[in-house]
């Protein structure tokens, strides 16, 4: 099994280090367009493997993409991320020009792949990636929703002292401040969030989860790494070993949720194929106009990069 993971920055690295050590593939290839970036940090985690007891192989390429071929599947975090002041909105001409060509060499080398977007702003750069690769939507998808759920968990894990295990939670729409967390799908230990914590603190916990990555930016000037690498290999672990995970991804829909032609984050089944089945939950007023509010938000941008000729 031969997962690719295209980028060797922050994001890149952490995903492939997470694969490898949790042997996840049993050959890694990490690839950078930076010449030796990508070589000299795969032999680097390739040196841990004696000391962490893994025997995937990972290997680095300076963009030499016959070197990925075959891959099942392929992360692409090639690309810009923000600094201080920027949205994840500001990285869009720049971005959609490197991953339209990542996505392209990618489907030359392994046109049966399943690719996963992690390059910001994400609903577009998935959009962006779907168009370039001309393959089945089931095949293309963006990891977000892991992410912003992962931060939504593990804010309540701190506030109700209790193991982020037990947390189970649902979130939807764009990954950006319109994204909308669902407390009625939030249970801790299979008890429903609303009976735990007070509709106050739970209020806040959702505006951190909404503007978790600006937290992280602030703090460091640029963006998070440890969660999204994680967040990526744990969609890349659902396909190669078919667990049929149900997580939420950014998925193209064609009705779903009374959304069109659009890339939007919604709970799916992960396997084999990649995205397997859309699955569709009850929403009730409150919560479908916040989808429509994030949708509306997405589609701004795509808007943007329609009239940018990158495509
Ligand atoms: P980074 O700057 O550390 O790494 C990006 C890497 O991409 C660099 O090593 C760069 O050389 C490489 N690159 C640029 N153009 C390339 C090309 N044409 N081919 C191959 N490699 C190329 O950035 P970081 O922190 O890893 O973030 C990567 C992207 O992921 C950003 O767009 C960021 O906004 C996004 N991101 C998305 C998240 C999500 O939840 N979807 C979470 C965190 C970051
Ligand atoms: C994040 O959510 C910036 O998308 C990046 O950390």
């Amino acid at each position: 099994m031969k997962v690719t993971v295209v980028g060797a920055g922050n994001v890149g690295s952490t995903c492939a280090n997470v694969l490898a050590h949790n042997e996840i593939a049993n050959e890694i290839v990490l690839l950078d367009i930076k010449e030796g970036v990508a070589e000299g940090k795969a032999l680097d985690m390739w040196e841990t493997s004696p000391v962490n007891l893994y025997d995937s192989r990972i290997t680095g390429s300076t963009n030499d993409y016959s070197k990925t071929a075959g891959s099942e599947v392929v992360v692409i975090t090639s690309g810009i991320p923000r600094k201080p002041g920027m949205s994840r909105d500001d990285l869009i001409a720049t971005n959609a020009g490197i991953v339209k060509s990542v996505t392209e060499n990618v489907v030359k080398h392994s046109p049966n792949a399943k690719i996963i977007i992690v390059s910001n702003p994400l609903d577009v750069m998935c959009y962006t990636a779907y168009l370039s690769a001309k393959v089945d939507k089931s095949r293309v998808m963006g990891m977000a929703g892991v992410l912003d759920t992962a931060r939504y968990r593990s804010f309540l894990a701190l506030e109700l002292n209790v193991s982020p295990k037990d947390i189970q939670a649902l979130l939807m729409g764009g990954h950006g401040d319109t994204m909308v967390p669902l407390p009625r799908y939030t249970t801790v230990g299979g008890i429903p969030v609303t009976e735990l914590i007070e509709e106050e603190k739970l209020d806040a916990i959702i505006e951190r989860t909404k503007f978790g990555g600006g937290e992280i930016v602030k703090l460091l000037g640029t963006s998070a790494w440890y969660a999204p690498g994680a967040a990526a290999a744990q969609m890349v672990e659902a396909i190669v070993k078919d667990q049929k995970r149900v997580l939420p991804v950014c998925s193209w829909l064609e009705g779903e949720y009374g959304q069109n032609g659009i890339y939007l984050g919604v709970p799916v089944v992960l396997g084999k194929n990649g995205i397997e089945k859309i699955l569709e939950v009850d929403l009730n007023a409150d919560e479908q106009a916040m989808l429509e509010e994030s949708a509306a938000a997405v589609r701004n941008v795509m808007g943007v990069l329609d009239g940018m000729d990158v495509l």
